[in-house]
């Protein structure tokens, strides 16, 4: 017998229909032309500081909803404070602006902050907002910090707080645990195609960030 589309999708993880429902969203900012320059060393100081200006004030609401939401019995499941982002972004601006932190005018910040938001009163959606960025931070996050060291001959450490995970030295094991929590989120059947969808639009904004950075890469290209 053949098991219908239902039939898989109940019986398919969480963690699977979330990886595999933004595979095609994660190739897309794979992909985007700021991120593309900026793994190639082609971002300057200046790109990469309003990067981390824009991702500041997402992680400050990331992290003040996570707060809130610690005990939930679905979100709270995830949320860790080894995980927080805030300080690392917040040391590497000062590393990467010199002092002069960019200003942050961003039709794309501010739909990114206000989905966050939003989730603060329908928490199970939490649950993608913390996926999504945090899970990537410890993947291609890492290859991201190892790029820029390289391409900028950094010290080891050096401007890349963002994704040293200092209590988390392996991040394999880590996503391994992460993924088994998300098996078994006490999440009801109705929540979980709303958790995926979810996945997918925060990828989408993430795309927008990309997209209003790459419409300024003339401005952030590095003259080498
Ligand atoms: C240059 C950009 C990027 C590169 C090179 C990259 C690379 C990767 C790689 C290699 C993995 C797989 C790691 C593993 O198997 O353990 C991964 C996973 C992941 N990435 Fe990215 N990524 C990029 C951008 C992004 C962005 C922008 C996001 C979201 C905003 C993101 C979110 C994720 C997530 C959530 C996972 C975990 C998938 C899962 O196993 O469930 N990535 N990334």
């Amino acid at each position: 017998m053949t098991a219908t589309a239902q039939q898989v999708s109940e019986s398919t993880t969480l963690s699977t229909l979330m990886r595999e429902g933004s595979m095609a969203e994660h190739r897309e900012a794979e992909g985007s032309a700021f991120m593309s320059t900026l793994t190639d060393g082609g971002v300057s100081e200046a790109g990469y500081a309003q990067y981390l200006a824009m991702y500041r004030e997402v992680y400050a609401t990331l992290e003040s909803v996570a707060s809130d939401l610690a005990d939930h019995p679905v979100a709270g499941r995830l949320i860790d404070p080894r995980l927080d982002r805030l300080a690392a972004i917040e040391a590497d601006l000062d590393f990467w602006s010199q002092g002069e932190r960019p200003a942050v005018d961003s039709r794309a910040v501010d739909a990114y902050v206000a989905k966050v938001e939003a989730s603060r009163t329908d928490p199970v959606l939490f649950v993608a907002h913390h996926y999504t960025r945090y899970l990537g931070d410890l993947s291609g996050g890492q290859v991201i910090g190892r790029l820029l060291t390289r391409e900028f001959g950094l010290q080891p450490g050096e401007g890349v707080a963002f994704y040293a995970f200092g209590e988390i030295p392996k991040p394999k094991p880590y996503k391994d645990a992460y993924r088994a929590t998300l098996d078994t989120l006490p999440v009801e059947a109705v929540d979980r195609p709303r958790i995926v969808d979810e996945v997918r639009s925060v990828f989408g904004l993430n795309g927008a960030i990309f997209a209003e950075l790459t419409a300024r890469l003339d401005e952030f290209r590095r003259t080498r």
